[in-house]
């Protein structure tokens, strides 16, 4: 029986080529070229299933011109790089990663949020440059974590991860705005109470962004949000660029409306926007927040595994659509 041709479509560990080796017809990309979406379609010709990351855009004319193709399996719980209605109306069943990455996300995401409120990065880049001299009362003083409000925007399996490390690590009050209000044994276990998005962007005293993106969540942090904060506040971004409007972000650093951002996604990334790149009180990562190494295992196992399960027993593990009919 001929096996399945797949295309990772990204750079991967060497044993899950090796493992999708024994079922597949595997093509790779282990120079870790971001295909063009041109080069993307003529490396899907004759491909049944792809194993794709944030960067590759499936939409409506790759589908077209890509019929063969049945399955496509994120590394990522995020999949806005997915026209899901298209895939959906086309038969292509998609699927993510979630469950397996969120307590590295929101490990990461109390990281850079701690980072942003104690200065770190700035602290550190002074006293690279050798401008260290003497102690100074206020040298670097920052916002504490501890005993401060927590506000989360976006309450899903990571936000809930976040919103427990703060109220039961660090004694912080917790508040959340969601599209749906949590029912009240999760909101008991998180220690987090439902607010409306304007008294979340009054009161808190570090702003969490954990929503995914869509139309509805673009630019949901603008000039009018960042103008309702704190002069005191910060806010971190884990979910994906677009939510915030990094001009108005910008703006709002440089003027000091807020204290500091802790960035791990950016609109255009990996381009980031000029004036970030020299404030003084912005963190900047380059989307590492599932980035630790078993959690990349883990990620990139789970869709293998979703390859496999779709192929093996016409189901797979973690869908994100439900596919019914099959337009060919
Ligand atoms: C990373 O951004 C993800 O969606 O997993």
């Amino acid at each position: 029986m001929t096996k399945p041709k797949i295309l990772l479509a990204r750079a991967v560990f060497p044993a899950i080529i090796e493992s999708l080796s024994t079922r597949f017809d595997v093509a790779t990309n282990q120079t870790d070229q971001v295909l063009t979406k041109s080069e993307l379609i003529a490396r899907l010709q004759g491909v049944d299933g792809a194993l794709t990351t944030g960067s590759e855009r499936i939409d409506s004319d790759l589908l077209v011109a890509c019929p063969q193709l049945k399955v496509v399996a994120n590394m990522a719980v995020g999949y806005n790089n997915f026209d899901l209605p298209a895939m959906t109306e086309r038969g292509v069943q998609g699927t993510n990663t979630p469950d397996v990455l969120t307590d590295t996300t929101a490990d990461f995401g109390f990281a850079l949020m701690m980072a942003t409120a104690r200065r770190l990065t700035e602290s550190e880049h002074f006293l690279r440059r050798g401008e260290w001299t003497k102690w100074r009362y206020d040298m670097f003083t920052g916002s504490d974590i501890h005993g401060a409000t927590l506000g989360i925007l976006g309450m899903g399996r990571i936000g809930q991860g976040i919103a427990s490390r703060g109220a039961h690590g660090f004694g912080m009050e917790v508040i959340y705005h969601n599209r749906t209000r949590l029912d009240p044994a999760t909101e008991a276990r998180c220690r987090a109470s439902y607010v409306s998005k304007a008294e979340l962007l009054q009161r808190a005293d570090h702003l969490v962004l954990v929503l995914p993106y869509s139309a509805e969540s673009h630019h949901a942090i603008g000039a009018a949000e960042l103008a309702q904060m704190k002069p005191t506040a910060t806010l971190t971004n884990i979910a994906r660029g677009g939510i915030v409007d990094d001009v108005a972000l910008a703006a709002a650093l440089k003027a000091r409306t807020i204290a500091g951002a802790g960035l791990d996604v950016f609109e255009g990334e990996p381009a980031v926007l000029p004036d970030l790149l020299t404030l003084p009180n912005v963190v900047l990562t380059p989307h590492i927040a599932s980035a630790s190494g078993p959690t990349r295992m883990a990620m990139a196992r789970l869709a293998a595994d979703n390859l496999v399960s779709f192929f093996t027993e016409g189901r797979v593990l973690t869908p994100v659509n439900t596919v019914t009919s099959i337009v060919r």
